[in-house]
């Protein structure tokens, strides 16, 4: 009989874009109702760079989660070309830096102070070789001669492998893999690299986002690709390789910003991360690894415990709400109207 149920150990988000102010009190619930921790990404209009920011913007979260108190927001800092590796080193030993993110300038979202090139960063990525803290990479290269389909397998060869040639010893996750060539490369590596997958990427391809109309609440970098990668994400994420973890990269943005001439790139899927994660597995057959991807595999990476408390998921269906929150910076969910086959047990 198909399980109709399941309990796992609480999960964690090891990718999440909360924002500030009004928008983090509207959606900050949404990850701190499903899970234990959330690693936070850094990418604020103004970047956070200083342990003092990231303590401050964890104290918001904390005060935006004040009806979840088990949460614990892990705070990340944004790297530029000229962060200084005292600040980090001294934020990571205080407790309040879990890792750091590199974002390629202009990549995405608030990125125009990201690293211009990743040999200026040198000394900052050594120094965190040095005492183990994490580099989180959003994988993609931004040369405009390289194709938007392309540039996370260009990234692999121009910059990842050289990188880790080069610092054999760092912890780096790869954020957000969207192709074959990235679950690949993550699988041939040591066990200090590893890499999120997003319940999108492993929902949706390209055609899902383009074919019958745009859809501007699918469209999100790295952008979805073809189907062959789709499958090898799904293909990684239940091989229950602890390489491979859950990180939604949920990264909300007003209606009127998404549904624009030039449209901002981010999927709303907190609400229903858990849900949709476990609809991939069981469709895969294998709900037997999902407690592995979801709250084991990324407390070990991070060296981190794993939570004491249960989740429990079960198969009864419920429809995903058109909109939440309030104009004007109502949010589409991830899925807005869809039936879901999972919900998260209350009781
Ligand atoms: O789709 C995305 N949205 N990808 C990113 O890398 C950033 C994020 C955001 O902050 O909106
Ligand atoms: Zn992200």
């Amino acid at each position: 009989m198909a399980m109709e149920s399941l309990t796992i150990t609480q999960p964690d988000d090891w990718h999440v874009h909360l924002r500030d102010d009004e928008m983090l009190k509207q959606v900050a619930q949404y990850t701190a109702r499903q899970f234990g921790r959330a690693i936070i990404m850094p990418n604020l209009k103004v970047p956070v760079t200083t342990t003092a920011m990231a303590a401050a913007y964890q104290a918001r979260i904390l005060q935006a989660t004040s009806d979840y108190p088990g949460f614990k927001p892990l705070m990340t800092a944004y790297l530029t070309d000229t962060i200084d590796p005292q600040e980090l080193q001294t934020g990571h030993s205080e407790g309040i830096f879990t890792a750091a993110k590199l974002y390629p300038a202009n990549a995405t979202t608030n990125s125009a102070a990201g690293v211009s090139n990743i040999k200026l960063i040198y000394p900052v990525l050594e120094a965190m070789q040095s005492i183990g803290m994490p580099l989180l990479v959003h994988g993609e290269v931004v040369s405009p001669d390289v194709d938007i389909f392309d540039r996370e397998a260009v990234f692999i060869e121009t910059i990842l492998q050289p990188l880790i040639k080069d610092m054999p010893e760092l912890n780096v996750v790869f954020e957000h893999i969207t192709t074959k060539d990235a679950a690949d490369f993550v699988e041939a590596q040591a066990d200090n690299i590893g890499a999120t997958i997003t319940v999108h990427h492993l929902q949706i391809n390209r055609s899902d986002m383009l074919v019958g109309g745009i859809k501007p609440h699918l469209y999100c970098l790295p952008v979805a690709k073809r189907e062959e990668h789709r499958l090898a994400l799904r293909k990684a994420a239940i091989s229950g390789n602890k390489k491979f973890f859950l990180g939604t990269d949920t990264a909300p943005h007003a209606i009127g910003d998404k549904e624009s001439a030039c449209g901002c790139a981010g999927i709303f899927s907190a609400p229903h991360a858990l849900e949709n994660y476990v609809q991939v597995f069981d469709e895969e057959n294998s709900l037997d690894q999902f407690e592995k991807f979801a709250a084991l595999n990324g407390p070990a990476f991070y060296g981190l415990p794993i939570n004491d408390k249960k989740v429990r998921l079960v198969k009864k269906p419920q429809q995903v709400p058109a909109s939440i929150g309030h104009p004007p910076l109502a949010v589409s969910p991830y899925k807005a109207g869809e039936m879901l086959d999972w919900r998260i047990s209350t009781d």
